[in-house]
């Protein structure tokens, strides 16, 4: 490792301290950043790229977004945490907000999107002691393949990808994991009378942007409300208007209990990239199972994070983020789609609304070198465009959804031009 001192450029001496002081639990893309503006972010050198990251789709609304920081500041020098040992005066406008916004009886405010996942975990099994009448401790739930669901010891325990998983046992029972995009397997799942919730990302962000079926989520939801078993969407990287719709797993204006999930939670984009923020939606007799004393968190809920949320809900409405993102990603879609045609070795697009994703062939150079999403990144990088692969062979595209279109054609040029260099 390069030693500090001796580092030459600001971007290596950033590097090299994260590397000697940090625990290596990620790999970034080698490019160190200081400021953000709407879909543009800066590095040390002064260099300006789009994001077309989002950070994992939190900044749906762009990055430092001027009505953000002005509450955040506000805010900062009003109130910023009480705990929920007393009432605040922001805490139930904020969870009306959410509820009308989304169209749910209740909301249960947490901080991660992990925490989030345990929340939704804990109420499904105290729903099925206390309504459904499993007996103690046999609640089971039901995951699918490849899902991403966060890092916690209970989350990576229905995890199915070796990295997540491996050497963090023992593992919390009590899931079982079928296919993804698959009816018959949850039908089969289902027939056991101890299954009291089925979990599923609408699309599989993290295993690449895997788009189901049209008709797999409300065939889903179909089959749960036939078992009495919860179904629970994971919308902490698919919702508030990341695919086109304000929820993934559900089309706007649909009002009928019968098809819409159970359970949502919601993290990331609810607060802007600002602040943690997330949050577990679900109708009264379900969210009743949650009683003084039974769940909770220090953070959760906080005058902070209230304000930044509602302020964060309200630009997604007020500069139409939702038609923006369908809008521009059938434009995406379509001009990759020219670029899977002229090459042979991409493979294809494939997404909703601006979270995409761009499949490849990993190859060699002639020098025996690795052509992989890895390295087209770096590609995309030195043309001004930041992204991250999933996999050595997945580049998901998830910019900010203020993009404009004319940005966003410029995106389009870039990745054109890297792919021509990288052909
Ligand atoms: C679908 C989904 N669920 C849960 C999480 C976990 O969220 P957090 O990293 O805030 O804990 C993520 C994060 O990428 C996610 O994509």
């Amino acid at each position: 490792m390069q030693e500090i001192t001796t580092a030459s450029t600001k971007t290596q001496r950033a590097m090299a301290m994260e590397d000697r002081y940090g625990a290596h639990n990620y790999h970034p893309l080698p490019v160190v950043l200081e400021r953000g503006e709407g879909v543009f972010v800066w590095d040390v050198e002064g260099k300006r790229f789009y994001d077309f990251l989002s950070a994992y789709s939190a900044v749906n609304q762009g990055h430092c977004h001027p009505r953000l920081v002005k509450v955040m500041q506000d805010q900062a020098t009003t109130l910023t945490l009480t705990s929920r040992a007393f009432y605040s005066s922001l805490l139930g406008n904020y969870e009306k907000e959410v509820c009308t916004t989304f169209g749910y009886d209740k909301m249960l405010p947490m901080n991660t999107g992990a925490e989030a996942v345990e929340t939704a975990l804990k109420m499904a099994r105290k729903w099925a002691y206390e309504k459904k009448g499993i007996p103690a401790d046999q609640a089971k739930i039901v995951v699918c393949d490849g899902n991403f669901h966060g890092r916690t010891i209970t989350v990576v325990s229905m995890s199915s990808d070796p990295e997540s998983r491996d050497g963090f046992g023992p593992y919390t029972p009590g899931f079982e994991i079928i296919a993804f995009d698959d009816l018959g397997a949850l039908e089969k799942a289902l027939a056991d009378k101890n299954v009291c919730a089925f979990l599923v990302e609408p699309i599989q962000g993290e295993r690449g942007v895997y788009v189901p079926a049209d008709d797999y989520i409300p065939k889903a939801i179909a089959l749960c409300k036939a078992k009495n078993v919860l179904f629970m969407a994971d919308e902490i990287q698919t919702g508030i208007a990341r695919t086109g719709r304000l929820l993934c797993s559900v089309p706007d204006g649909e009002t009928d209990k019968a098809r819409r999930p159970d359970v949502v939670l919601l993290a990331k984009a609810l607060s802007g990239g600002m602040y943690p923020v997330s949050a577990v939606l679900a109708n009264d007799e379900v969210m009743d199972v949650f009683t003084p004393g039974t769940h909770g968190s220090t953070y959760g809920g906080n005058p902070m994070g209230a304000r930044v949320a509602i302020e964060a809900l309200s630009i997604v409405k007020d500069e139409k983020l939702v038609e923006n993102a369908e809008r521009l990603g059938h434009i995406f879609r379509e001009e990759i789609a020219k670029l899977v045609d002229q090459y042979d070795w991409v493979r294809g697009v494939r997404g909703r609304g601006l979270l995409n994703a761009l499949l490849i062939e990993p190859r060699e150079a002639s020098d025996g070198s690795p052509k992989t999403a890895w390295e087209l990144c770096l590609l995309l990088r030195d043309n001004g465009l930041l992204a991250k692969p999933t996999h050595g062979d997945i580049i998901r595209f998830a910019p900010p959804l203020v993009i404009t279109e004319e940005q966003l054609r410029e995106c389009l040029r870039i990745i054109a031009v890297s792919v021509e260099q990288f052909a």
